[in-house]
């Protein structure tokens, strides 16, 4: 069958050869005349106060103006910390740090806002803990575990779009932040589908949902700031957080005294069986902190990301057409289309911007040497928008990731960045690309999504996640 996509506009190939190599590496491994040569990287001017606002409130223009008035390495500083924040923005200077030994460039989340409410774990530890912690909860996120989650995933995106009416206006961001909430929680708790109501992990969600519609308040944005640095909370955010904390451990109890056969294959389970080297079972704490990591770190994301993805399709009517047009008349080239939309989205509008190493030693990316114990954050976002990797980055245009013959391309391994990478990668990127894959076409076969305003929603940074101020608007013009 013939498919309707849009013929591959030439310009939109990157020119072969167009990116220039950039060397990075310990700087104990360059040789000395060279390494003379280098300079620091120039560093943002102004208060560091007012740079930690900036990039707080608008985390896009702050990085971009950087890059834009200080070149591809640059530095920022945030109060309380001695040395500024540099920013590397070459696909080398990622892979670098990303294939480094874990122990020479520890991960920055050990002492961002998540410390205090995450605890110590797989997010927020690092070194040999990290590890072990990694290794044990890769198998229920792994691809093929996922494929298991995917009935469970259409029919709560189904279920969603049933009471979707035409003429209403809303911000998806909500409305997806209720799908993936009950998605991460099937898969930690081992609930199918929804909690019931009256169930500890009912009462988990809906507080779990109160907790993060006030996370969207200024007063929480206060809270979060008085809690930096710090191992764990204090004041009102340690009240509203032991509230939350006691239903984990409500639950974690509930399925201790269950018996292990009975138990199923969620994370929950998983984690009451293991066992550490000295054959030590994890303590209610440890497994708190994992289970509470898991769903945060599990649901908000990808909630936005959906967000961001119909806050771009709405404004760009080609793309939104095609992908209407290929899902509903399920062409052969649907699939690649959906997926090439997907990573299109994560392009231009990745929900974390940056992700950041401290740095052990001193280091050199390019031209630039940087001092040991320095936060060095790969700047995702400004990867995406190099224009010798993505002709005409700010066009959005699911193209790119299409070969001639309609079939998906896949992005290269340090060029696109939307979940890290190394061994600090997204532990949920396989559940986290199967919901957006099957959310978005779920919601293109049934439903006309139209912005409610031509211009582009601006960004706004919340928790870690860049998220759309308006929580991606829209209005539903018919349903399906
Ligand atoms: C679109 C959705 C998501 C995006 C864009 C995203 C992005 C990221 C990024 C950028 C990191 C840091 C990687 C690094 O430092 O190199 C990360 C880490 C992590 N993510 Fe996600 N994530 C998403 C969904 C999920 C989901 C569904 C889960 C649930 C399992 C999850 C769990 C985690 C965990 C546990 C880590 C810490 C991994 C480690 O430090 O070893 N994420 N994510």
């Amino acid at each position: 069958m013939a498919t309707t996509l849009p013929p591959r506009t030439p310009d939109l190939r990157a020119p072969d050869g167009a990116l220039q190599p950039s060397p990075a590496g310990l700087l104990s491994e360059l040789d000395p005349a060279a390494a003379a040569r280098l300079r620091p990287a120039p560093t943002m001017p102004g208060p560091p106060i007012l740079q930690a606002i900036r990039f707080g409130r608008r985390p896009m223009p702050f990085l971009f103006g950087g890059r834009n008035a200080h070149g591809p390495t640059f530095a920022f500083r945030i109060p309380g910390r001695a040395r500024p924040f540099t920013v590397v923005t070459h696909p080398d200077h990622a892979k670098a740090l990303f294939t480094a030994p874990f122990e020479r460039v520890p991960s920055v989340t050990a002492e961002s806002p998540l410390r205090p409410i995450c605890g110590e774990s797989v997010l927020t530890s690092n070194g040999q803990r990290h590890m072990r912690q990694r290794r044990l909860l890769l198998p229920p996120f792994h691809g093929e575990a996922i494929a298991r989650y995917a009935a469970g995933i259409e029919e709560m995106i189904h279920r969603e779009l049933d009471a979707w009416q035409v003429g209403t206006v809303f911000p998806l961001a909500a409305r997806m932040q209720a799908v993936t909430l009950d998605v991460i929680m099937a898969g930690v708790f081992g609930v199918e589908g929804q909690p019931a109501p009256g169930t500890t992990e009912r009462r988990l969600r809906d507080a779990t949902r109160r907790v993060l519609r006030f996370s969207e308040t200024p007063a929480f944005a206060l809270l979060e700031l008085r809690n930096m640095g710090r191992l764990e909370t204090h004041g009102i955010m340690k009240r509203i957080l032991d509230r939350v904390d006691a239903l984990y451990f409500q639950i974690i109890r509930e399925r201790r005294a269950t018996p292990e056969q009975q138990r199923g294959t969620d994370v929950l389970s998983l984690l009451l069986s293991a066992t550490d080297e000295d054959g030590q079972t994890l303590t209610d704490q440890e497994i708190r902190d994992e289970l509470i990591t898991l769903v945060l770190a599990g649901h908000e994301t990808t909630a936005n990301q959906l967000a961001w993805t119909f806050e771009r399709l709405t404004r760009t009517p080609d793309a939104h057409a095609t992908l209407k047009d290929l899902v509903r008349r399920d062409d052969p080239a649907a699939d690649a289309y959906v997926e090439a939309t997907v990573h299109e989205a994560m392009r231009v509008r990745p929900v974390i911007s940056m992700v950041g190493r401290i740095i052990q030693e001193p280091w050199y990316f390019g031209d630039h040497v940087v001092e040991a114990r320095t936060p060095v954050a790969v700047g995702s976002v400004l990867i995406h928008h190099r224009e010798d990797l993505y002709p005409q980055p700010f066009a959005f245009r699911p193209e790119r990731f299409l070969r001639e013959d309609g079939t998906f391309q896949k992005p290269g391994t340090y060029t696109w960045l939307p979940f890290g990478g190394g061994t600090r990668r997204c532990l949920g990127a396989a559940l986290a690309m199967a919901e957006l894959r099957i959310v978005v076409k779920a919601i293109a076969q049934r439903v006309d999504l139209e912005a409610t305003t031509p211009e582009a929603e601006r960004e706004f940074h919340r928790n870690v996640t860049t998220i759309p101020r308006q929580g991606g608007r829209v209005r539903v013009a018919a349903v399906r």
